[in-house]
This record gives C-alpha cells, structure tokens and sequence, in this order.
C-alpha cells in the first residue's frame, strides 16, 4: 500500500543506489517541485548535491529572495545563484513562437547548469567526483503534456521534459516523474518542508517567458511583474491562495486598445487574469472569484502599471483553453 512515508523511503534508497559517491546538481525554481526534488535528494546523499537556481530575469517579484531564504532554511542544502538573465534575454530576442520560447528557455537553462556543473568540479579539486547526474522535479502531467519524452509535444513541450536540448551531457533524476502535484506536496510535508514551499500555487520554469504573447523585452518583463505582484497581493488579501489553483496574469505585448487615462487618451496593452481551480493541472475551471476582488485588482494594475490600459478576465475552462497562454 501507498504511503508518503514509504515512497520517501523507496526513492532515497534508489536516489543513494544510482548516484552512489558521485555528485548531482538540482536545478531549483522556486517552485514546489524542484524543491521537494532537491529535499529527496539531500536526504539521499547530502552535501554532495549543490542546488542551482538559474535567476533567468523571468522571475517573478520577490522570488530569488524567496528561494535564498526559505529553502536554504528549510533543507540546510548548498546553493547556488546564478544572473543569467542578460544571456535568456538575448537567446529570446525576436522570438514570438510559444515552442520555441519554452525551447529556447530549456535549453539555455542546461547551459547554465553545465556551466555551473564544470565550475563545481573545478572547485572540487581532486577531491570531486564527476558531477553527471541533473535532478529534475518533472511531474506525471509535464511528462504526459510534453509528449511522454518522445520529442513531440502533444500539447506543449514543459521546460525540463520536451525543452531539452539533444545533446544533453547528463543523467536525469526525476523522483517525482510519477507523482501528481497533490502527492508532491504531501512528500515535502513528510520531508519537513514548510509551508510556504510546500502550499505554494505553481508557476511555471519558462516563467514570464510565456506570460508574454510576443517577443519578451525587459521593459515588458517588468511591466508584467508589476502587474502579477498587484495580482497576487490581493488575492492573499482576500484570503483566496488556497481557493485557486493559480493565477497566471498574461501581457498581450501584441495587442493594443484605446484608453483615456489621466489627461488623456491612452494606447496601451491589456493585461488578461487567468484565475484557474484544478486538481492536478490536466484539467481546470476558470475560478469564480468575487467581483470586488477583480475590481480592486484592475484597479490597481491600470493606475499603477505604465502602459497598461485594460483588464481582461479569461473565463475559459482547460480543456479548451491551456492554464498558461504559451
Ligand atoms: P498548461 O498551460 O499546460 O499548464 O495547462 C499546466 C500546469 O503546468 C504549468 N506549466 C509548467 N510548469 N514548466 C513547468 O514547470 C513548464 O514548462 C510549464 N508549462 C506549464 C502551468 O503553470 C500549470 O500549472
């Protein structure tokens, strides 16, 4: 019979059994995934594991902060930050296409990490064994919706699974790869992760990379953070984190309406809200949140987001729609 207890047990013998003396390194995002990931793996083989957390600039506000502090916290693990935002935002200029985004993102994150990887062992000196092993937090559903592995996504292709470059230096290690995200997040409890990790609503590895319909820019990169911080305060305010699944906030960087703001008339960009209530992300419901929430929220983003004119609420359900636009 199943029980958290038991799935830790079996994955840290396995974990300890296929990387015995060597090294692995964990790409971290923040997320629950990487993070209850990266807590089965320290348990496994400890100070041999050294977290990366790639700050690809598509983060949200207050993020890399927040894996610095809670999770080092939480696991004691060694970790490392990485500003790679200038070399994503440069792969990713002139880019529209959703695939090639999330293509571009998954393989600019192995980059980093094999960068960081030949820096570790240099550190290491004689002492280091090879650092061969990734480990990866890559869900049940990320591998279903990016094709299985087969190289064709059947729906989109998620950052660590049909986002892989070809040739791919290392072994991956994925102990969640058969889990759904309601078990993940009772493994991390099991594993002593707090619950600002484990209760966290999900956000995606490409990040704002595909929360921009167009090409991603700084400027519309930090537009978009304002406007999903805004998003996100008032939902915590309203009490509302654990009614919805999550709330992507989506630029339509394309798209332009009149408004009349201020002194005048306005030509901007809307910003669309995607409240979605699921249970494992394979399927959501657009959430019904309260009037005065949405209209506080709106509110909020047209006075204090510059070049945003329009709120729009996406009201469709998943199928047809994707939770994320890209
Ligand atoms: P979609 O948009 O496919 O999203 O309905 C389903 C869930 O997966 C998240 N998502 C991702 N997570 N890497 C991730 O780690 C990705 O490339 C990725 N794409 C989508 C999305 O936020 C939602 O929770």
């Amino acid at each position: 019979t199943w029980t958290t207890g038991s799935i830790v047990a079996e994955q840290v013998a396995a974990i300890r059994e296929r990387i015995g003396n060597r090294r692995a390194i964990c790409g971290l995002s923040g997320g629950v995934d990487s993070a209850v990931a990266a807590a089965l793996v320290n348990k496994a083989i400890g100070s041999r594991l050294t977290c990366v957390y790639v700050d690809h600039g598509l983060m949200r506000k207050g993020e890399t902060e927040q894996v610095e502090k809670d999770f080092v916290a939480a696991t004691g693990a060694q970790l490392r930050v990485v500003d790679a935002s200038e070399r994503f935002l440069a792969a990713l200029a002139g880019v529209t296409d959703p695939e090639e985004k999330r293509k571009i993102i998954g393989r600019e994150f192995i980059r980093v990490f094999e960068q960081a990887q030949a820096e570790i062992v240099a550190e290491a000196g004689e002492l280091g064994e090879e650092v061969r092993f990734l480990v990866q937090g890559t869900l049940y559903p990320d591998v279903v919706e990016s094709g299985g592995g087969t190289g064709t996504a059947n729906i989109k292709s998620h950052h660590n699974v049909g986002g892989l470059p070809e040739d791919l230096q290392f072994e991956l290690v994925e102990p969640l790869r058969k889990l759904f995200k309601d078990e993940v997040r009772m493994v991390g409890q099991e594993l002593g992760l707090p619950e600002e990790i484990v209760q966290r609503q999900p956000f995606p590895g490409p990040g704002l990379g595909i929360r921009i319909v167009g090409e991603v820019t700084r400027e519309r990169l930090d537009l978009l953070r304002e406007a999903d911080a805004i998003a996100r305060a008032e939902l915590t305010a309203a009490g509302l984190d654990r009614d919805i699944w999550q709330c992507p906030v989506v630029l339509l960087a394309q798209v332009r309406s009149v408004g009349v703001q201020g002194d005048g008339r306005t030509y901007g960009h809307p910003v669309v809200l995607r409240p979605v209530s699921s249970e494992d992300a394979m399927t959501a419901d657009w959430s019904r949140l309260p009037y005065d929430v949405l209209a506080r929220i709106s509110t909020r983003i047209t006075n204090e987001v510059p070049d945003v004119n329009r709120v729009v609420l996406d009201i469709t359900s998943k199928p047809p729609g994707t939770i994320e636009w890209e």
